[in-house]
């Protein structure tokens, strides 16, 4: 499919907010730094760097952050409060480009729970706090909190005040990863039809993953109109994590042939990028984890080792290599067939007659079904013993 201008998604990273913000322990300043350089080199749009008024720490290195990395959007969140405002307007003086991001609830169990206001009230705070925040920069992005479980007329009603007020993005969070798709995609397409000054702000969605969806529900979003995707590396966030950038890019990406939408991402620096977000934020990567998982381009059983080793694609949709990963890899195990023994020990450096292959491979077999996964280390002992045997 051919990209357009209207189909460019833009990539709003909050892995220095939402996913820092679920570590067992926050980051220091030098740490968020070390991300935000990997994050602003991934070819995001826009980085969310912190809670400036959350802390004198936050603060600081949302800052120091903003007056040193270039390139992408920088922005701070703040709660529609003056002084979370003034905070943040103040922490991203430094930056080239910055967005303050403010945010109220609008469903009824935060309105009624939460805050003890009505919608409209929490709308008139809204429309002071985007005022405010306008006096600062003018790309102001609001936010209704439980936007998902908010009715469609409420959500409305808060998006059009919201834009009137000064608004340049407009941010539905399914923030407790409530929604499915289809009804995700219905609240966005509503939005489009219902409210009168839509087409002032760039639409955006922010999906919390509790139910497993919010990739998906990002992907019917996108479908339904949204033109910017909020996200974070590996998925960090509250609870469950948030939509995973890597996967919605490499969606994006790989399905070219049928999706028509993308993204400024630079795919050979996500691996790159996710070993440091899960080295620096101790947060590991489960092994089957989509795009940057340790399984994620391993191949284990004989009939896919084989496949592979004829040609990639028969079981590899993505090239390693497109997310600057160095190779797939095969996992020697009793599944594993002869084709890929031949293969390993060619890479190995072992001509074909240094080793008789069917005598090897039946002295693997023995020794994977006792050990379950086969190393080098050993694949050499056993072609070793091998040749001492062929020598007695
Ligand atoms: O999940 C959420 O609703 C948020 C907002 C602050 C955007 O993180
Ligand atoms: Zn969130």
């Amino acid at each position: 499919m051919t990209p357009t201008a209207d189909n460019r998604v833009w990539i709003f990273d909050t892995t220095l907010r939402d996913g820092e913000q679920a570590l067992r322990a926050s980051l220091s300043k030098k740490q968020k730094i070390q991300l935000a350089d990997a994050i602003s080199r991934l070819g995001v749009d826009v980085m969310e760097l912190g809670f400036p008024a959350s802390s004198p720490g936050d603060f600081s290195a949302v800052a120091e952050i903003a007056q040193t990395i270039k390139g992408p959007v920088m922005c701070g969140l703040a709660r529609a409060i003056p002084d979370d405002i003034r905070a943040c307007g103040e922490a991203l003086k430094g930056a080239e480009r910055a967005r303050i991001h403010t945010f109220i609830a609008s469903s009824p169990l935060h309105l009624q729970y939460k805050l003890r206001k009505s919608l409209q009230q929490a709308t008139e705070q809204a429309e002071a706090s985007i005022r405010l925040a306008r006096q600062y920069t003018d790309d102001v992005e609001f936010s209704c909190e439980d936007a998902g479980r908010t009715p469609i007329d409420d959500l409305c009603y808060m998006v059009e005040r919201a834009i009137a007020a000064g608004a340049t993005t407009i941010n539905i969070p399914d923030t407790v990863g409530y929604t499915v798709p289809t009804e995700f995609a219905h609240i966005i397409t509503a939005l489009k039809e219902r409210v009168n000054n839509i087409d002032q702000a760039r639409l955006s969605v922010h999906c919390h993953n509790d139910l497993g969806l919010a990739v998906a529900n990002s992907l019917a979003a996108i479908e339904a109109g949204a033109r910017q995707v909020e996200c974070t590396v590996n998925g960090i966030g509250e609870r469950a994590g948030n939509c995973a950038l890597e996967e919605i890019a490499m969606i994006l990406n790989t399905r070219a042939d049928t999706l028509p939408w993308h993204t400024g991402i630079q795919g050979h620096e996500i691996y790159r990028t996710s070993q440091v977000v899960s080295q620096v934020c101790n947060m590991p990567i489960q092994a089957n984890k989509a795009i940057v998982g340790s399984n994620a381009f391993a191949h284990s059983s004989g009939i896919h080792q084989d496949g592979v080793l004829k040609a990639q694609n028969t079981y590899e949709i993505m090239r390693p290599e497109s997310i600057g990963m160095r190779a797939n890899c095969f996992n020697l195990t009793s599944r594993s067939g002869k084709h890929v023994i031949k293969h390993r020990l060619h890479e190995l450096g072992y001509r074909d007659q240094d080793y008789d292959l069917n005598e090897v491979y039946s002295s693997f077999l023995e020794l994977a079904d006792k050990k379950g996964q086969v190393f080098d280390y050993d694949l050499e002992a056993l072609v070793f013993a091998q040749s001492l045997q062929a020598q007695d």
